[in-house]
């Protein structure tokens, strides 16, 4: 590995955040403690990780001349994807001319930006559990998977999609029209191309933080954090908290799926891999190669938390994934359509023992965009799963 330079010279380790959100920016300030250098990346202006980093520059990401366009120009070592929607085939350009290392591989990028890649990998190459799944390009196709053994009830989702969006439970034959209409107006690229899974009964869900980082030798090591536990709604986390408690079986299945998925991807980085437990049963859910959502609770739990692990994995330095405390995250929701707003009650939520708050900065606020998150650390996760969610309710975002 080269050495760390010193930003803004020529000596500078550059590091271009290709998505600036709530994440980004976590990953962006991790990376300006070891004197990186940062360019921020986003579609808008003035996004999150923006605010943090040395350079700020705005455009469409999945528009492939644009994207060649700004990695020629910056020449950052590091490419480091925060987001699915961004043209992955011109990042596998620019990773195979030797232009840049994308994070954690170029292919890891392109087979994760839609359901389709990672799922097929998991489920036929690699042959983990999954769920009963089938690909379908129209109405009747959506009807026919069903039909041939998918059964009720099954859960549909646009294949590129992401939190949650044009994806739908159906739990009989009245609800597939619904659903096919509800992934079609909810995916990212009108593209018309859904999964249909049947549906887990889980007992719990987990993320599986998921480093590969270089060990004293040089060479690739994978180490685990502690299993995080979460609630969604409609797709979308509201809650996490760690560590979730796993009967050791499924623990160390848990561990067995997640190192064969990542290796599979490769490279150094952090990954988010999701995944249903049901007593000793564990299925692969997804994988997210970048720190994940439901992670931020490691703010509040891990010595060294998601994102720090992430800059040291992508910069060769060597990683420490042990928990320093149990506790949660609550997601901060606009709960108003409005830019500029305000928070009242902060001071409040901070009067809660052991809690923490971050406000992401987003320029504009929508009633469901998450906008903050709470944080506690407790004893016990009980403890700080309840005061996150105070901590969370005190904060009053409203217009100004
Ligand atoms: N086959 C399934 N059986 C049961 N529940 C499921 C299934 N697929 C998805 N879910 C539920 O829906 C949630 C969101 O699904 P998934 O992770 O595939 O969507 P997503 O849009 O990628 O969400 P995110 O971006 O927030 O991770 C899961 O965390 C789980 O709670
Ligand atoms: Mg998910």
């Amino acid at each position: 590995m080269t050495p760390l330079g010193t930003p803004l010279s020529p000596t500078a380790t550059r590091a271009m955040l290709l998505g600036s959100g709530e994440l980004g920016k976590e990953v962006l300030i991790a990376l300006q403690r070891l004197g990186v250098e940062t360019i921020a990346v986003d579609r808008y202006e003035n996004a999150p990780g923006q605010q943090v980093a040395h350079h700020a520059r705005t455009i469409a990401m999945s528009d492939p001349a644009q994207l060649k366009a700004l990695i020629e120009a910056e020449k950052p070592q590091l490419v480091v994807p925060e987001i699915e929607a961004i043209a992955t085939p011109m990042l596998q350009q620019l990773e195979d001319a030797g232009t840049v290392r994308v994070i954690p591989t170029a292919r890891a990028a392109r087979l994760t930006m839609d359901r389709e890649g990672i799922r097929r990998l998991a489920a036929e190459t690699l042959r983990l559990p999954t769920s009963p799944y089938k690909f379908c390009d129209s109405l009747a196709e959506l009807q026919a998977a069903i039909d041939a053994g998918i059964g009720f009830p099954c859960i549909v989702k646009p294949v590129m999609s992401s939190s949650g969006k044009g994806q739908s439970r159906i739990d009989g034959p009245a609800d597939v029209q619904k659903a096919w209409d509800y992934a079609m107006a909810g995916g990212r690229v009108s593209h018309g191309r859904v999964i249909v899974e049947g549906f887990i009964d889980f007992d719990y869900e987990i993320t599986l933080l998921t480093v590969r980082a270089l060990g004293a030798d040089g060479t690739v090591q994978t180490q685990f954090c502690a299993p995080i536990g979460h609630v969604q709604v409609s797709g979308d986390y509201v809650e996490s908290w760690q560590p979730h408690p796993m009967a050791p079986a499924a623990l160390e299945k848990a561990q067995q799926i997640a190192q064969a998925v990542t290796a599979d991807l490769g490279g150094q980085g952090l990954f988010g891999v999701e995944l249903f437990v049901k007593g000793e049963e564990v299925w692969f859910s997804e994988v997210s190669p970048r720190p994940h959502d439901t992670g931020m609770v490691t703010m509040a739990t891990q010595w060294q938390n998601e994102f720090e692990l992430h800059a040291r994995a992508i910069l060769g330095l060597p990683v420490d994934t042990a928990l320093k405390s149990p506790g949660a995250s609550s997601v901060i929701y606009g709960g108003v359509d409005a830019q500029g707003i305000v928070f009242d009650g902060v001071a409040h939520a901070l009067q809660v023992p052991g809690s923490d708050v971050r406000l992401f900065g987003k320029p504009e606020s929508f009633v469901k965009r998450r906008m903050g998150v709470a944080l506690a650390h407790a004893a016990d996760v009980e403890t700080a799963r309840r005061n996150a969610k105070e901590a969370a309710s005190r904060v009053k975002p409203r217009v100004a």
